[in-house]
């Protein structure tokens, strides 16, 4: 099935509108119901290319954390850095031993403990973009609310400077629209997905090369070093773990950011409770991505045949996982469409979400997002008491695999 049809917005979706409804972007403002409808159709239901689609918690959990499943065997087609550039894959793409060994190189730049010493900068930018939106009165969250803390944050940890800010923005986004399957995007698309690697490439070359010359306390000089060693890292591979930090390190949390300011102002009474009870910020940045996170999709392929709740898998069968739909899947949550702050707050034993993954892949910069997300949620919840929405829903992009909003007018009021 390939999804190029609207579905009937009238009465109950049938299993099929529910897949088009899931991946067509007239639906991207709310595809909770579709997900819905496919968490009750089965554990495993036929989907577009050819993958089974997995929408409940346990299948998306176990799958996620079991080595019979591979990201490195998967077509081209869902490769986005594979594709006309020359980089090599980045290790969200790889399996051991190649995926530990990349992975390593970068993990101790992205502990919760390591990044406490970047709190006070954190809260300084929290607290200028506040200022600012007070100040404007009526502004799009997503351009001024939104992007600049990730931006900001992640291109100095890597070393990025100032003034490459803008242009490292607008090629990422191509990029982040690039990780949608190949047969969905336009010619158009695709091209920007290829140009931002190629300009990815050029840059770090140039930055690593000034890097060597004059290092700095920064992600680009760390890996220049490792890689000047020897054998560790390769320079594409080098490259491509800058790219995909780089990506990944801002478009996804710009995404929680605008959908977190969303589901505030949708639903002022936890607002409340978060301005009247400032320690809700950390276990309320879990909740929100339980509840409208930004990571919808991701895949695995079999690397062996097997049986999963009845299913039959051959070696090289495909799954798309949900993840936004797992986080609402009443077998795992208590009255999972509710957003509650406390939630995380009061029980230890509330599953975790699966909105930054789980396993060998889980992302590795949630600490950072939970820092940025937190900052800004009390400092928002301080000093803009009033957030109201000037359309809602609003326009989404039609980005799949990292969803999210691409304008939010909101009037902020103190
Ligand atoms: C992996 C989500 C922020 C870097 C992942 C995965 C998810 C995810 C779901 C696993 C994908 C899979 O298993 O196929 C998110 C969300 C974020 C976020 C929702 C923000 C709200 C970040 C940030 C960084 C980052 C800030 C950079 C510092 C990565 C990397 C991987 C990854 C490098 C690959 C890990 C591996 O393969 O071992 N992320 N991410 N992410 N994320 Fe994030």
């Amino acid at each position: 099935v390939a999804p190029t049809a609207t579905p009937d917005p009238a009465g109950p979706l049938s299993v099929e509108e529910a897949i088009l409804a899931s991946f067509v972007p007239e639906t991207r403002h709310d595809p909770y119901p579709a997900y819905e409808v496919l968490r009750e159709a089965g554990p495993f239901v036929p989907g577009p290319f050819s993958l089974q689609i997995v929408s409940r918690y346990a299948e998306a959990d176990a799958i996620l954390q079991d080595s019979a499943w591979s990201h490195a065997n998967e077509p081209a087609f869902l490769h986005p850095d594979s594709d006309g550039s020359d980089l090599p894959a980045s290790f969200l793409w790889m399996e051991p031993p190649d995926h530990t060994r990349l992975r390593r190189l970068v993990t101790k730049a992205f502990t919760a403990r390591g990044l406490e010493s970047l709190r006070p900068r954190v809260e300084e930018v929290a607290r200028e973009i506040v200022d600012d939106a007070i100040r404007a009165g009526e502004t799009d969250v997503v351009e001024h609310v939104a992007y600049p803390l990730p931006l900001t944050m992640i291109a100095e940890l890597i070393g990025v400077p100032p003034e490459d800010h803008a242009s490292v923005r607008a090629m990422s986004a191509g990029i982040a629209r690039g990780l949608d399957p190949d047969t969905l995007l336009t010619p158009k698309e695709l091209q920007a997905r290829v140009d931002g690697a190629a300009h990815f490439r050029d840059y770090f070359e140039k930055l690593v090369a000034e890097r060597r010359a004059r290092p700095k306390d920064d992600l680009v000089t760390a890996l220049a070093q490792v890689e000047a060693e020897g054998d560790r890292l390769s320079t594409g591979e080098m490259i491509a773990t800058l790219t995909v930090l780089l990506v990944a390190g801002h478009e996804t949390t710009v995404n929680l950011l605008a959908n977190g300011v969303l589901s505030l102002a949708r639903n002022p009474d936890q607002f409340a409770l978060l301005r009247a009870n400032p320690e809700l910020a950390l276990p309320a940045v879990d909740e929100l991505m339980r509840y409208d996170g930004p990571s919808h999709a991701t895949t695995r392929m079999a690397v062996k045949d097997m049986e999963i709740a009845g299913h039959s898998f051959k070696e090289g069968d495909g799954v798309l996982i949900l993840l936004a739909s797992a986080n609402r899947d009443p077998r795992a949550f208590d009255t999972p469409e509710r957003l509650d702050l406390t939630r995380y707050a009061q029980s230890a034993s509330v599953p975790r979400h699966l909105g930054f993954g789980v396993g060998l892949h889980y992302c590795i910069g949630a600490p950072l997002v939970r820092l940025e997300m937190e900052c800004m949620l009390r400092e928002l919840a301080r000093r803009a008491p009033v957030m109201t929405l000037l359309a809602d829903p609003p326009p989404y992009r039609p980005n799949i695999v990292v969803r999210g909003i691409a304008e939010l007018p909101v009037r902020f009021e103190v």
